[in-house]
């Protein structure tokens, strides 16, 4: 595997099932700043309490509704509806008026968006990684296998820009993933960043997955409220305890990955250990005391390995969280079956697809009429339980997080959004076209890697402990279900309920 040959695949596509839409560079820089910009507003919108120079002092600046004669009738009617937020038009009435001043200029700021070019691509075909062997088992494989390959080779061009832009942090997200920063002083990623301990080399923040409570969402953003959380932030027993009635009939817990994502802080030697997780050619991992037994959850065995005396030190956060938004929309189920060519049939599939889930769904969208679509995708996707999910929300498995909500309407009330939607739109439909080229152009695919790799994903499906031992040796680290209910953990619940 000297160079990197000629690849794309008969059944090419920008996209994929577990990270859903484009891997292709430009989307992944922008969708990483966003959130990064997203929580900056939230920030920013925070300040706008406290009293300063530029809110104008009027003599009605003190004027507290609530305390402010209250039987006097004074207060009008109108005064009542501000008090109950339920003025016109903005569902949150904490960003009524504000102003982001962006004046004419509606581009936001920091944000950089990269073309993917011919240049680019001789760039990343050169790359050090066709030469390695942690990533070499996902190479030359349809779909999702594909995109896991072009996401790392991706965050190795990010690497070299970070560093050269003088950047602290980075992380890898997919256009279907915002940042979460809760727990930080302010709603701000920038600030939960800058209160990582020194020595700290990587964060995982692990990921919350979308609940969807309808078939017709739109705009996932903005329409989607309800979380289930990550293992990690559960305790264990609310975990297992709740595990069936979660997993809603499907192969897990979470319908897609449950490993969440990592932030690195940029330095020396780093690279990319697949699109979950950040590691350190010369550093090996050394984990705080509160943190060994959940960071050694996912970790493969070389992380143990590496040179000795320099040692990495991940940490997982708390309550801040990566927002998966997946299979929100009725069609995500097509256009993610349009965009792989594997046969509907399970053995199949295996090529395509990591996840079980994954699988499934495309076997479905491929086989099943329109009508008995509509039904899969209520049953296995949809939460339509109303007493479901308050027992759910009650023990606190789903939560419900409208901060992004509220932040996407006040960019898009204030110009901001729609300019970076639109954007992405232009890049995204002329990637489109030049994927289809490009798939045209070699459909060669060259020699297979191991054999292996298909029983294996499968067998991550078992056990938190065997996943470490299948995922050893010298990989990266793929997007893997969360912790499985075993047959121990099943035997104990038994015995609770009876
Ligand atoms: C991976 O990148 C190559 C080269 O840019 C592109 O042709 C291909 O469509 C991409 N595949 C996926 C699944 O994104
Ligand atoms: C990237 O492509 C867009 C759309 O064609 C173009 O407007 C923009 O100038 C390009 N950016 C760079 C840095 O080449
Ligand atoms: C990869 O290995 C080949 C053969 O050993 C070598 O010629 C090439 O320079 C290497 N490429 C990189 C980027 O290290
Ligand atoms: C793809 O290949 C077919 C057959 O070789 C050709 O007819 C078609 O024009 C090509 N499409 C593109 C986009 O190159």
């Amino acid at each position: 595997m000297a160079s990197r040959p000629n690849s794309s695949f008969p059944s090419t596509s920008t996209s994929t099932s577990t990270s859903s839409s484009s891997s292709s560079f430009r989307l992944l820089l922008l969708l990483t700043l966003l959130p990064l910009t997203l929580a900056f507003f939230a920030f920013l919108l925070q300040w706008r309490d406290v009293p300063t120079d530029s809110i104008p002092l009027s003599s009605d600046s003190f004027h507290i509704p609530y305390l402010d004669h209250p039987f006097s009738g004074r207060r009008s009617a109108s005064d009542c509806v501000d008090v109950l937020g339920q003025s016109r038009t903005p569902v949150f009435p904490y960003f009524k008026d504000w102003n982001f001043n962006f004046g004419s200029d509606l581009r936001p700021k920091g944000v950089k968006v990269i073309n993917r070019t011919k240049e680019l691509d001789e760039q990343q075909a050169k790359s050090r990684i066709w030469n390695e062997t942690w990533l070499s088992k996902f190479f030359y494989k349809p779909c999702n296998y594909e995109l896991f390959v072009n996401q790392s080779l991706n965050m190795e061009v990010a690497i070299v820009m970070s560093r050269d832009a003088g950047m602290d942090w980075i992380i890898h997200l997919d256009t279907d993933e915002l940042i979460h920063p809760a727990g930080a002083r302010e709603y701000s990623v920038r600030q939960l960043l800058a209160d990582v301990p020194e020595d700290v080399d990587t964060v995982i923040f692990p990921n919350y997955e979308s609940s969807v409570e309808r078939d017709d969402i739109k705009e996932p953003f903005t329409e989607v409220s309800m979380f289930k959380k990550n293992y990690d932030h559960l305790p264990k027993y609310v975990y297992f305890g709740n595990y069936k009635v979660a997993t809603h009939g499907n192969p897990n817990y979470f319908i897609t990955y449950g490993n969440g994502k990592s932030a690195a802080r940029i330095q020396d030697h780093l690279r990319p250990n697949g699109a979950h997780r950040w590691h350190n050619y010369m550093k090996r991992p050394k984990y705080g005391k509160a943190s060994l037994f959940k960071c050694t959850t996912f970790m493969p065995k070389h992380f143990f390995g590496g040179p000795k005396g320099k040692k990495a030190h991940e940490i997982k956060l708390d309550e801040a969280a990566v927002l998966h938004y997946t299979y929100t929309k009725f069609s995500d189920l097509t256009s993610r079956r349009d965009r792989c060519g594997c046969k509907p049939t399970k053995e199949d599939v295996k090529r395509c697809f990591m996840l079980e889930f994954d699988r499934s769904a495309f076997i479905i969208a491929s086989t099943a009429t329109e009508e008995e679509m509509r039904r899969w995708y209520r049953d296995h996707v949809v939460w339509n339980n109303k007493a479901l999910n308050l027992k759910l929300l009650k023990w606190g498995v789903f939560t419900r997080i409208y901060s992004p909500m509220a932040i996407i309407q006040g960019l898009r009330e204030s110009g901001v959004f729609s300019s970076v939607v639109q954007s992405a739109r232009v890049i995204l439909s002329q990637d489109k076209s030049s994927s289809v080229e490009s798939s045209n152009s070699s459909s060669n695919k060259p020699g297979t890697v191991s054999s292996r790799t298909g029983e294996e994903s499968q067998a991550t499906v078992r056990r938190i402990l065997e996943i470490n031992d299948k995922f050893s040796g010298d990989s990266a680290i793929p997007p893997l279900p969360p912790p499985v209910l075993d047959d121990f953990t099943l035997e104990y619940n038994k015995r609770l309920d009876s």
